[in-house]
């Protein structure tokens, strides 16, 4: 979940990398390196902390070149320090490498490289990478290149400079995203699309285990595991790109690279005049939700162009199994309440690093929705390898066009909410909600279970959703007093049920996340059986209280609270005269129908974690030992 940038051309190497850098920095951001191609030998700097201290760093110590790389850390092996940042050298220094995944097999290469007298300076797995190239360098540095990477398990996107081949940087992919930008006697490598827009729109996708050689003249790309393909390669971990680029014999020039234009504006990757991304993002919902639905409602219909599953294929399906982490698990537990009402299908929403590891009953009539926003999160990842492997068929709900769970997947539905910068989810989370809620009417229709005036009353009501959710926005002073007042407790409990049970989850997961403040996501009829007994004048509830069949029940829930002295802040329906009268604080939304509810009523727990971790002096952006993309298990 590092972030890596290559530039090789004729302009000064340093400001693109570190602009680069800037871009990336929401990928990990405990350290940052450059290291560029000097006239006679490699320079490079690294500093531990924000990018800015390698910034005020090079600005006291400028490096001249025209070719270089740079990463931005997030920390798997060995703490964040300077010897554990990248870029990592040879012996010698004539060789350096940034890596993004985890080596798993590092151990026993360092053992070996130890005992031939290797000396090493840090505590990281990719310090073992540069030291093996190095050793099996005889002239050809893509033939030392690839004898490297023949000998590594795990993940990696690497990146390769040598002070003997000046103008030229050699990039791998293996399981860790990468991009070659393509420029005009320019070109540019980069974990993710922002860190090139500036400079070009055409870029190759790096797809699994290609070695690319860019100069400013040019990118070539091998295929690594020509000579792999169909030994069925898998690491122990259940990984399917597994070892597959450790038995590469010998690199072949790739005969499917293809520049795509990337279509996407550059302003959608910046701040657009907010103080921080996640706010920026929250205020985005609307639009995203606009654009993620634009096209799918056709005629009382849903309608998905281009998608690969036919009626006849929905219907076959008996189950319904949902993986993924973080706040795209708790989207897939709204969207089982969806699937179950609507296409009356078992559904199970499981957390992909328990599903990946389960002692899983799967096959053919099994659908597995994956969902994720980067189309990156390596527990995701591993569990649709092994859905797929055990016969299911797999429809991902993702955010990042061309990343590796999509290509791995028999479908993808992208949401189409643009670049999520901050860490901490938002229109991701909201989007995916609305695209699940859409496939969820799309197979009840396939399937006829449900009623077509029932769907496309519900579709009329999505219609609807971009301006309640502008409205829902619009609470955000009524917000920020609430968390003037609170934002210096210990401790919150957040309650909801049904549909809103999720919404809960993620309102307490948003306010750990952001403002390390601890908070607990409870299922509000299970608050008898243990978290009341913390309940008192100083411990607030957030309770989701939107009509639904459950009302009267979370009603009675308040009630219990207040009748314990706690304290209560709600979210209510606006035609709601009940839930006013008991509670200390009420946010509004407007009324719709309960599977909608969610969308909506998320939007003041976002904020509340947002004004909150401001309040507290925090960076909402970039909360401490998270990272927004995690590619490691
Ligand atoms: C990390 C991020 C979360 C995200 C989760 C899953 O923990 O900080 O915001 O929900 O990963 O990521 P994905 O990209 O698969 O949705």
């Amino acid at each position: 979940m590092c972030g890596i940038i290559g530039y090789s051309g004729r302009r000064p190497a340093v400001p693109i990398i570190l602009d680069g850098l800037r871009r990336l920095e929401y990928r990990g951001y405990d350290s940052a390196g450059v290291v560029v191609c000097g006239a006679e030998r490699l320079l490079g700097e690294k500093e531990r902390g924000r990018l800015d201290n390698l910034v005020r760093l090079l600005a006291l110590r400028p490096l001249a070149a025209t070719t270089g790389v740079g990463h931005t850390r997030w920390a798997t092996h060995g703490p964040p320090s300077k010897e554990n940042s990248h870029p990592h050298y040879s012996q010698d220094e004539t060789f350096a490498v940034v890596h993004n995944g985890i080596i798993e097999n590092f151990h026993d290469l360092r053992r070996g490289l130890e005992r031939r007298g290797v000396r090493f300076r840090s505590q990281t797995d990719t310090e073992v990478i540069v030291h093996l190239i190095a050793q099996g360098y005889e002239g050809d540095l893509l033939e030392a290149f690839r004898r490297a990477l023949e000998q590594l398990r795990g993940a990696y996107a690497v990146l390769l400079v040598s002070s003997r081949h000046p103008d030229e940087i050699l990039a791998a992919r293996h399981g860790s995203p990468l991009i070659v930008g393509v420029g005009e006697g320019e070109n540019f490598l980069a974990s993710d699309v922002p860190a090139i827009l500036p400079y070009t729109r055409r870029a190759i996708y790096l797809k699994e285990n290609r070695v690319a050689r860019v100069t400013p003249a040019g990118v070539e790309v091998y295929d690594l595991a020509a000579t792999a393909r169909g030994r069925g390669a898998r690491t122990s971990d259940g990984d399917g790109a597994g070892d597959g680029a450790a038995r590469a014999a010998r690199l072949e020039r790739s005969s499917t690279t293809r520049v795509v234009t990337i279509d996407l504006d550059i302003k959608a990757a910046e701040k657009e005049g907010f103080d921080h991304f996640m706010v920026k993002e929250i205020h985005e919902q609307p639009r995203a939700i606009e654009e993620t639905m634009r096209g799918r409602v056709r005629g009382g219909e849903v309608v998905f162009d281009d998608f690969p599953l036919s009626p006849a294929r929905l219907r076959k399906f008996n189950r319904v199994s949902i993986i993924a982490c973080g706040t795209a698990w708790h989207a897939g537990l709204v969207a089982k309440f969806a699937i179950e009402e609507f296409a009356r299908m078992s559904v199970d929403a499981v957390i992909s690093s328990e599903f990946r590891y389960a002692n899983l009953v799967l096959g053919r009539r099994d659908l597995v929705i994956a969902v994720s926003q980067s189309g990156e999160t390596a527990d995701t990842l591993a569990g649709v390898r092994e859905a797929r492997r055990l016969g299911a068929t797999v429809v991902t709900i993702c955010n990042v066009v061309g990343s590796s769970i999509p290509r791995e997947s028999n479908a993808v539905l992208y949401t189409h909410a643009g670049p999520e910068v901050a860490v901490a989810s938002t229109k991701a989370y909201t989007t995916q909600m609305a695209l699940l809620l859409l496939f969820a009417l799309r197979l009840a229709r396939a399937r006829g279970a449900a009623p077509r005036d029932r769907v496309a009353a519900v579709l009329e009501q999505m219609r609807a959703l971009p301006g309640m959710v502008r409205e829902t926005i619009g609470n955000d002073r009524t917000i920020r007093q609430i968390a003037a007042k609170y934002h210096k407790v210990y401790n919150y409990l957040f309650v909801g049920r049904r549909y809103n049970y999720p919404t809960a989850f993620e309102g307490a997961l948003k306010l750990k996340e952001i403002s390390y403040i601890h908070a607990e996501g409870y299922q509000a009829g299970e608050l008898k059986h243990g978290p009341i007994a913390l309940v008192d004048g100083s411990f607030p509830t957030v309770a989701i209280c939107v009509r639904s069949p459950v009302y009267e029940k979370m009603l009675s829930n308040i009630q219990e609270i207040k009748a314990r002295g706690g304290l209560v802040l709600a979210v209510a329906s606006k035609s709601d005269r009940r839930v006013s009268r008991l509670v200390d604080w009420l946010v509004r939304v407007p009324d719709t129908d309960e599977c909608l509810s969610p969308i909506l009523a998320v939007i003041p727990l976002q904020l509340l974690a947002y004004h909150v971790s401001v309040r507290r002096g925090l960076d909402p952006d970039r909360p401490r030992n998270l990272a927004k993309s995690v590619t490691v298990e």
